[in-house]
């Protein structure tokens, strides 16, 4: 299949780039990333998380991240909503986008949100309905797609199965999250024919994790097959608080280098995206793990003197 002429890069730094951090980082930093961000050609920026200061600490600044930013027209940006708590608090602050976060794996999403499968399902309904009056477009995450840190191996045909109700529920798109990166090609192709039988390819997301350095190679597998969206992290920053040890999302700056040599417009600037991810590296005092953030931030640098 021939892949895609344009690719719509979802910035989930602010969020998931930001969410393990231990150290508290201040709320204007996370408002500079987003604009700079945005700034870089970034359309779709995933700046807050509605859930409990107890569960994630880093994201109790929500309100204030959501209503202090700089919107910019054209720009969505998009806060994760695990239940109404969460919902009525995000559109208290204007948010035009949402999401709900589910996971293939039962152990997951005990340890995530508290709750199995099923019961995160029910708990996803009421936000949706709500949203909707609300004229609040809701896209569904699907966790563990490759792998769970608890029960290992996860089937194709579960995290289909996840997919294809949070999409009938009236999500508008479906991420699916290799949470602990621990996929490789052939299994994303796998899991993504599975899934792509009972959701629309278009309606389809990549949320891809590094752990193990395969994102890149599984992203370049699931364009063959005609994803569109894909999640990625400026600087590689993240991890997610409940899969011990996962790395980061793949770094936005090496998703927009593969896409620009395979001719495929992301709308990203690379050279301001890379001084954005050398920024907030310095910001919070993190290894950049983009490769190639790295090398065009030192091209950079070597050619201004
Ligand atoms: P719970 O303890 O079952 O909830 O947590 P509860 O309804 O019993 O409430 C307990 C307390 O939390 C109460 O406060 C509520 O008010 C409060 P208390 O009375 O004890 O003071 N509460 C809230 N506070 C703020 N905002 C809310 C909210 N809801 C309840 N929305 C809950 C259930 C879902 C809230 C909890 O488990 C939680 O917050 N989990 C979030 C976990 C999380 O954020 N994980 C990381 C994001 S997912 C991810 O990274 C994966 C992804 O990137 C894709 C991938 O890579 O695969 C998306
Ligand atoms: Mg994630």
């Amino acid at each position: 299949m021939a892949f895609p002429k344009q690719i719509r890069l979802v910035d989930v730094a602010p969020r998931d780039g930001l969410q393990n951090e231990p150290e508290a980082i201040d709320t204007d930093t996370k408002l500079e990333l987003i604009d700079r961000l945005a700034d870089a050609g970034l359309r779709h920026i995933e700046a807050a998380s509605f859930v409990s200061p107890k569960w994630v600490p880093q994201m109790a600044d929500h309100r204030e991240v959501m209503t202090g930013l700089k919107r910019r027209p054209g720009i969505t940006y998009s806060a994760l909503t695990p239940n109404l708590k969460g919902l009525e608090a995000a559109l208290e602050c204007g948010v035009e986008e949402v999401a709900v976060f589910g996971a293939a794996s039962e152990a997951f999403s005990h340890k995530n949100i508290n709750c199995s499968i099923a019961e995160s399902l029910e708990r996803f309904a009421p936000v949706l309905e709500r949203a909707k009056e609300a004229n609040v477009r809701v896209r569904g995450y699907v966790s563990c797609v490759l792998g769970c840190p608890y029960e290992g191996e996860i089937a194709p045909a579960k995290v289909a199965e996840v997919a294809k109700a949070l999409f009938e529920m009236g999500c508008f798109e479906v991420s699916l999250g290799d949470t602990i990166g621990t996929g490789t090609p052939l299994n994303a192709k796998r899991m993504l024919e599975a899934v792509a039988r009972e959701v629309p390819m278009d309606k389809l997301a990549a949320h891809f994790h590094d752990t193990y350095g395969q994102a890149l190679a599984n992203l370049y597998a699931v364009l063959e097959e005609g994803i569109a969206v894909i999640d990625s992290s400026v600087a590689g920053l993240g991890g997610c608080p409940y899969a011990k040890g996962a790395a980061g999302n793949v770094a936005s700056e090496d998703v927009v280098y593969l896409l620009d040599g395979l001719g495929i417009d992301s709308g990203v600037d690379l050279d301001k995206l890379a001084a954005t991810g050398d920024w907030i590296i310095q910001a919070i005092g993190r290894p950049n793990r983009s490769k190639a953030g790295v090398a065009t931030a030192t091209k950079l640098s070597d050619t201004s003197g």
